[in-house]
């Protein structure tokens, strides 16, 4: 009896090392990112700043993205996530290529952007600012800036700074527009340049 429960966890276990909730498959994922290594690093930490590291990114987040782009591209820019490269990219990906892409990344180990820290970016990312009406940040993206794949929020500690700032912006100005009710959209339009450059700080230097 023991050692049928034994193997039903191993079993159990390994299935859950290819698969994830998404239903990806990551060694599927891993044939299909080489056409994404150029920009976001074959092990999904990228080398350029302005591209953002996939590694450890939850993988319905990262499915999420793809098919936002996808949708930015066929609706001309009117729903979705507009980006011309992204766009471009995700034309010939399904929703299977999507989701083993995500499982993919997901298993990668991610490192740190790293740079020079900010207090006050600390300070606003675990309180917010209850007189501009400024939500903390932690309260969707956790304290360890891993986020809550389940709630659909992105992990964004030790992603790059220069990534960061750029999504902040384009949630302020609505560029980016493909967060559900405008969760984030809502709180970037009350964010000062200041505010901005503190918190990026601080996010990219969380390990
Ligand atoms: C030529 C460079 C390039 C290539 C190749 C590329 N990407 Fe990207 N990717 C980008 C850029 C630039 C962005 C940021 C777009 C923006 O500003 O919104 C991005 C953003 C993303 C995001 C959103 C990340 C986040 O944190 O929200 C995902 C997911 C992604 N890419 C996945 C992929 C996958 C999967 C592939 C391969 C199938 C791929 N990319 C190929 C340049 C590239
Ligand atoms: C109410 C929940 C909520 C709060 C509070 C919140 N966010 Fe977000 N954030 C989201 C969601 C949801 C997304 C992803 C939207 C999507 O699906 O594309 C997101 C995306 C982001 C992204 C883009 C990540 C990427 O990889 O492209 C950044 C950066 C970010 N948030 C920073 C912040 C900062 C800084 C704060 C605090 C000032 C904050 N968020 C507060 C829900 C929240």
């Amino acid at each position: 009896m023991k050692r049928i429960l034994l193997s039903l966890v191993l079993l159990g276990t390994s299935a859950l090392n290819i698969t994830n909730a998404a239903e990806g498959n990551i060694d599927a994922g891993k044939t299909k990112s080489a056409m994404c290594a150029a920009c976001h690093g074959v092990d999904g930490n990228s080398l350029v700043p302005m591209y953002p590291s996939l590694a450890g990114q939850s993988a319905s987040y990262i499915a999420k993205q793809l098919a936002d782009f996808k949708t930015g591209m066929t609706s001309g820019g009117k729903s979705g996530r507009v980006d011309p490269i992204m766009g471009g990219m995700t034309m010939a990906l399904n929703e299977q290529d999507m989701n083993d892409l995500g499982a993919y990344f997901n298993a990668q180990m991610a490192k740190t952007a790293g740079g020079e820290t900010s207090d006050i970016g600390k300070k606003l990312y675990f309180g917010g600012d209850v007189e501009r009406g400024i939500t903390a940040c932690i309260a969707c993206h956790s304290s360890d800036a891993k986020g809550m794949s389940h709630a659909g929020f992105p992990a964004v500690g030790g992603q790059s700074a220069i990534y960061l700032k750029s999504q902040l912006e384009k949630f302020r100005d609505g560029a980016r527009s493909n967060d559900k009710n405008a969760m984030m959209q809502n709180i970037a339009f009350k964010l000062e340049d200041a505010d901005i450059t503190a918190l990026v700080k601080y996010m990219s230097t969380i390990k």
